[in-house]
């Protein structure tokens, strides 16, 4: 199946939610007119990234599924048709979890709570236990955050579950994984769409280069280093549900797990 995803690589306001909103709705509008089917956005796409303290954090939260930012996506999505992925700062009772949500034409699908939290995201937001793949009308679609992609098991956990398509809204300030992301397609045989941010946050830069890679590790687009933008493309979903590397290897059926154990 032939599909059109991209990456809305923008620059959130810290703290100021109504503004990136606005943000997220231009975006979408840009996705519409481009024609696309699913459009990711970075991670904390509704509060920005690098928070002075959690009180600062929480003022910039929201509720899944009530908040407005999700309110937004449901009516973009609805208007547009279009599947979204989005960074949320979630609140939940007394918690904050850095979480994204899958939003589509019918409405909230699901969120995944980040699991690997990077540096300070440890002083402000509580920690997910899962990954999640969701079954949609384009792909099914996993999603991983940010520095979730050191490691290896989350895209292998989001593969192994049957993701077709990984949505990966980041914030990145390593240098690492735009070199890498091609080898963790490639190893998994996967489409993955990072949506980074750019801009500067106190003492953090982010790195920008959005990218989308497809299951033989090939990058099919990826965006500038510095400018708000949004970059796609058209894939072909199967292209993920066929594991062999070689026609005598299939990384799922040659997989041994016993000897990964360890004794
Ligand atoms: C990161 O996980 N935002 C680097």
């Amino acid at each position: 199946m032939n599909i059109r995803v991209g990456a809305a690589q923008i620059r959130p306001i810290l703290g100021d939610l109504d503004r990136n909103r606005e943000i997220i709705r231009k975006f979408a509008e840009l996705g519409y007119k481009n024609e696309l089917d699913l459009l990711v956005f970075p991670e904390l796409a509704n509060s920005g990234y690098n928070f002075k303290s959690r009180e600062d954090a929480w003022r910039a939260s929201e509720t899944i599924p009530e908040g407005r930012t999700i309110k937004l996506l449901e009516k973009l999505s609805q208007e547009y048709s279009i599947y979204v992925v989005s960074g949320i700062n979630e609140r939940h009772e007394d918690k904050l979890y850095n979480s994204a949500v899958l939003v589509g034409p019918n409405g909230f699908i699901g969120t995944y709570r980040k699991v690997h939290l990077f540096m300070n995201e440890k002083d402000i937001f509580e920690r997910g236990r899962e990954f999640f793949v969701f079954e949609t009308k384009i792909a099914r679609i996993g999603i991983m955050i940010c520095f979730d992609w050191i490691f290896p098991e989350a895209t292998r956990t989001l593969v192994l579950k049957g993701a077709e398509i990984i949505c990966h809204p980041a914030n990145l300030v390593l240098p690492y994984w735009q070199k890498l992301c091609g080898l963790r397609a490639l190893e998994n045989r996967v489409y993955i769409v990072t949506a980074n941010r750019v801009g500067i946050e106190g003492n953090l830069n982010f790195t920008g280069r959005s990218i989308i890679v497809d299951p033989k590790g090939e990058i099919i687009t990826e965006a500038s280093r510095t400018h708000e933008e949004l970059i796609y493309a058209d894939i072909d979903v199967t292209l993920s549900r066929d594991k062999n590397i070689t026609p005598r290897n299939n990384i799922f059926e040659d997989r041994l797990p016993e000897a990964y154990v360890l004794f």
